[in-house]
């Protein structure tokens, strides 16, 4: 086993080999010891961008999930490799619908909704970016989109200037935050509970819905409660709470502001001195900022520390092999979406790209 000074030097030179050859995405949620290696770092739909962007490089290394690798691997340019340095970096909110299930729904949602005569279609499908690449071709196929936290409300809109309603997977609570936030009321969404028949709901709800929510969360943002915010007010007068929309509805009520990791690091950047900040996300998210802004107090909602432990499976010494192996000449770890599923998925990709600003 290397020490992280071992790796620091290997990473370096290799690095240094490759040069151009390589870009290296991380995810702001990544640790210290991997995010200072990378060239650009972001949040979902910046990461997903950046791989449009790069079609010099033969190589894109995602210090991220498998998820965003897979939608670089889609994005990025014919002969590019988009490398994962742990294969075995997922996201469990993704894992929570897998394709035979949405198409399964998807089936009991067009017998019961019909067609309509008013040239929207009856239900359109929105997944949230954390999802397969399957999911991503069936958006797709159907008339769908993807979305990020960061652009929820604006692809939502796109998909309500389309259709009546909207089947919102696989993150309930970034589809219901989002819903509630323009308007609709939570009687209109109803979730979808993919064990079940019309996912547990009876046809006149279903028929009353604006956006089906799928049951999907995240294991991590889950934990954020409404305690928390209470506390956090009670021990800080003037705290600002900020939270990410993947928390559940009421802990989003509660705090003074919710966004993507980009909107909580530009909030913070640009936050007057000795401002004081309670943060419902990742943990490796929060200390970093923690520790980039002495002039500012902040610190995570959560006493108990929450990582995201398959963001967290991105170790240096993975990155160190794959770059040495490229070095050597070898592409290892490589997502590669077969064509069948790209083609698809790329336009769901594109019609989100094209909607955001
Ligand atoms: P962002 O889109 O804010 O980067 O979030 C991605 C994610 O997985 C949050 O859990
Ligand atoms: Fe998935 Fe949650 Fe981790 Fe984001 S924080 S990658 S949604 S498990």
């Amino acid at each position: 086993h290397a020490s992280i000074d071992e790796l620091d030097a290997r990473i370096l030179s290799a690095k240094e080999t490759l040069g151009d050859r390589v870009v290296i995405l991380g995810h702001f949620y990544q640790r210290d010891e991997v995010i200072k290696y990378a060239d650009i770092v972001g949040d979902s739909f910046q990461l997903a961008r950046a791989a449009t962007q790069r079609p010099d490089a033969e190589a894109l290394v995602f210090c991220g999930v498998h998820f965003m690798a897979e939608t670089a691997d889609m994005l990025s340019g014919d002969g590019q490799a988009v490398i994962l340095p742990n294969l075995a970096a997922g996201c469990s909110m993704a894992d929570m619908a897998n394709i035979d299930q949405v198409e399964d729904c998807w089936e009991q949602l067009e017998e019961l909704f019909g067609t309509s005569d008013d040239g929207l279609a009856p239900i359109i499908p929105v997944t949230y970016m954390n999802s397969s690449a399957a999911i991503k071709a069936f958006c797709g196929r159907n008339g769908g989109i993807v979305c990020t936290s960061s652009n929820a409300k604006t692809v939502l809109e796109w998909a309500f200037a389309r259709g009546r309603r909207v089947l919102f997977f696989p993150d309930q609570h970034l589809g219901r935050n989002t819903a509630k936030a323009m308007g609709i009321s939570v009687d209109e969404m109803p979730l979808w509970n993919p064990n079940k028949p019309l996912g547990g709901n009876t046809a006149p709800v279903l028929q009353a819905a604006k956006v089906v929510l799928w049951q999907g969360f995240c294991s991590v943002h889950k934990r954020f409660t409404v305690a928390q915010i209470e506390q956090a007010r009670a021990a800080h007068p003037g705290v600002r709470v900020i939270v990410h929309p993947e928390c559940p509805m009421e802990v989003v009520d509660a705090a003074d502001e919710s966004g993507s990791t980009d909107y909580i690091s530009k909030a913070i950047d640009a936050a007057p001195n000795r401002t004081t900040f309670a943060i419902g996300t990742e943990i490796n998210l929060v200390r970093r900022l923690s520790n980039d802004h002495p002039r500012l107090t902040i610190f995570c909602l959560d006493p108990v520390v929450c990582p995201c432990s398959t963001m967290y499976r991105i170790h240096p010494g993975y990155l160190a092999w794959v770059l040495e192996r490229m070095v050597a000449g070898e592409i290892v770890n490589q997502i590669s979406v077969p064509d069948d599923v790209t083609v698809p998925a790329r336009v769901a990709l594109e019609r989100m790209l094209a909607a955001t600003p």
